[in-house]
């Protein structure tokens, strides 16, 4: 079960040339993306309604794609405009459009009714445009099902296990807790981490002097269908308590350093996902070499989880299903899958009602 009422990351905005349609397949359902002379996205089903074909196959014709099959043509609102060697077209010759919005870099395809595409649901992802950060970019394929990637990012005590090596992460994060909340379509997520010097940052992220005391802070919002969107810094010791715990003010106590990373998870089909993500330092604070060398650390990072949560979807997939025993780090993951179901029944009330 998908949430359909929803924005998915279906790719970065540079994978879609003006040349050439691209497939993308989202919750089971192929999609074929092209621009148009305006450089508007438009997101069809990658079905042609005479035979079948994907029309991903097709020929871009100005802002119409041609089905190469045999030969049938679309405009921008899947409707077919041409039909080789009949004069006639029927009504019924179209194929369904989805909304399609480009921003944060990212483009985002609406997967349920359309009436109901609000474009201010769109996670406030930061893009390669913000002038505040350098951002560096990847993606990788998962074979397993998107929620076990969201069980895997709404809990960061695997860190201390998983990412001992290309984080450098300590077992702090496995012991201790983050604050929690709910927000309307999501959780948030922030902690203060301390207790040894550079103790539980990021390798990449150390720009604190030798021997220079050190505290992390984190706070990320997590937010349907899987979108991460996290600030990390790193203060002098001592912030914590001087802001009390909480979140802290950058114009009251200067940070050694911050980075920003967004990240997207897309349920391919239901053992398969695409994670997009980009990670990088304050533009004040780094230059594109750090953003490149933070995107080595998190390609290995990212490797290290995919090959954990793949190997756990073979074990779930292959032995009998049975109760989870949950522990306190498990709130998180818990949470933001209650936040999914409740979309999703609901969308379902609001389908049995009509
Ligand atoms: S399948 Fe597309 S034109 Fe025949
Ligand atoms: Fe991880």
């Amino acid at each position: 079960m998908f949430v359909r009422n929803c924005w998915y990351v279906a790719g970065w905005d540079y994978e879609l040339t003006a040349d050439k349609p691209i497939s993308r397949t989202v919750i089971n359902e192929p999609i074929v993306l092209y621009r148009t002379a305006d450089g508007a996205v438009v997101g069809m089903e990658d079905r042609c309604c005479h035979r079948g074909a994907p029309l991903s196959l097709g020929r871009l014709e100005g802002d119409d794609l041609r089905c190469m099959y045999h030969g049938l043509k679309f405009n921008r609102s899947g409707r077919c405009i041409e039909i080789p060697g009949q004069d006639q077209i029927p009504a019924t010759a179209c194929v369904k459009t989805y909304p399609v919005v480009q921003r944060h870099s990212w483009i985002w395809v609406w997967m349920g009714d359309a009436a109901a595409a609000d474009p201010a649901l769109i996670p406030p992802a930061v893009g390669f445009d913000d002038p505040d950060w350098i951002l560096g970019s990847g993606q990788m394929d998962y074979e397993a099902n998107y929620l076990l990637i969201n069980d895997n990012l709404t809990d960061f005590s695997h860190l201390s296990y998983v990412h001992a090596n290309s984080f450098g992460a300590t077992e702090i994060w496995a012991r201790t807790r983050p604050n929690i909340t709910r927000l309307e379509r999501g959780i948030r997520v922030q902690r203060w981490i301390s207790g040894g010097v550079s103790e539980g940052v990021t390798r990449a992220d150390r720009r604190a002097p030798d021997g220079m005391a050190t505290e992390h802070w984190q706070s990320y919002d997590y937010l349907a269908p899987g979108v991460l969107l996290m600030q990390s810094a790193t203060y002098p010791r001592g912030a914590q308590e001087t802001f009390g715990g909480g979140e802290p003010d950058p114009s009251v106590i200067a940070p050694v350093s911050r980075n920003f990373t967004s990240q997207a998870v897309t349920p391919l089909t239901d053992r398969t996902s695409r994670y997009f993500f980009s990670w990088g330092p304050h533009a004040s604070e780094g230059t594109k070499e750090t953003a490149e060398a933070m995107m080595k650390v998190a390609n290995m990072a990212f490797t290290e989880d995919r090959i954990m949560i793949e190997a756990q979807q073979r074990t779930l997939d292959t032995t009998p299903p049975r109760k989870d025993i949950l522990t306190s780090a498990d709130v998180g993951p818990m949470q933001m899958r209650s936040v999914l179901e409740r979309l999703i029944r609901a969308e379902n009330a609001a389908v049995a009602a009509e």
